[in-house]
């Protein structure tokens, strides 16, 4: 499941150029009995199996050996949860991340107990297991280290309207089934054009996602501006 998806077009790049190292280990290779065995019965009975934790201990002691330091990420639904900021931590980690991929509800406790462990969760939702929720983090990371995105201005514009949603976006033809492109992006002034840009960002922010607006550092113009702008929807409603 992980290696198809992270070994394609951006994230295949990157590792390409050396910007990135992805290694995917199987924990049956980790497994010490004949039959390899990762999983067993639950002590106190139970459905389903648990995760042992001895391949687990014996996979991240190896990694540890062969990488030096490194940064144990459990995605787990009772973990922090994952967020933009986050994901600038990741891409600037200087130890190796380990994501422990395991069932939910399906891990020896002894492995957050045994080693200096982070869970953290991807959304209020439950997953049959860890890789996916892994695969995000690692691509939400990932194109954050620079280089990773072809177009290093895509990441400053990025920042330049960090925390908002993204202003709406056109390209050719000029009208499409009699819907025209803005016409102040066809004027070339760009000035008027990355503040009708960045007002468009507040408006979609405000409409879809006011909670965002919070943590947004805005100016004291852009704080007027959208405070105007919920004056007036007010006004337009009542
Ligand atoms: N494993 C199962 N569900 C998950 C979630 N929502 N986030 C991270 N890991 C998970």
């Amino acid at each position: 499941m992980v290696a198809p998806a992270l070994n394609e077009s951006m994230l295949k790049r990157a590792q390409e150029r050396h910007l990135l190292d992805i290694r995917i280990h199987q924990l049956r290779d980790y497994a010490a009995d004949k039959h390899r065995t990762t999983d067993d019965v639950p002590y106190g009975g139970g459905p389903g199996m648990v995760m042992k934790p001895d391949p687990i201990f014996a996979a991240v002691e190896k990694i540890r050996q062969e990488r030096g330091a490194v940064r144990i990420i459990i995605p787990s639904p009772q973990g922090n949860l994952f967020n933009q900021t986050m994901a600038g931590t990741f891409s600037k980690e200087e130890r190796s991340l380990i994501f422990i991929c395991g069932h939910y509800e399906g891990m020896d406790a002894r492995v957050k107990e045994g080693m200096p462990a982070e869970e953290v969760s991807i959304g209020d939702y439950i997953l049959t297991g860890g890789e996916l929720a892994a695969m995000v983090m690692i691509d939400a990371s990932a194109r954050l280290i620079p280089g990773v995105l072809g177009e290093p201005a895509s990441l400053e514009e990025e920042s330049f309207s960090s925390s908002l949603l993204e202003y709406p976006h056109y390209t050719r033809p000029v009208e499409f089934r009699g819907l025209r492109v803005p016409e102040i992006l066809l004027s070339g002034n760009h000035q008027a054009i990355r503040t009708w840009r960045k007002q468009q960002a507040l408006l979609n922010t405000l409409r879809k996602r006011p909670d965002l607006l919070a943590n947004a550092s805005l100016t004291e113009d852009e704080k007027e501006w959208v405070d105007q702008q919920q004056c007036d929807a007010i006004k337009s409603h009542s």
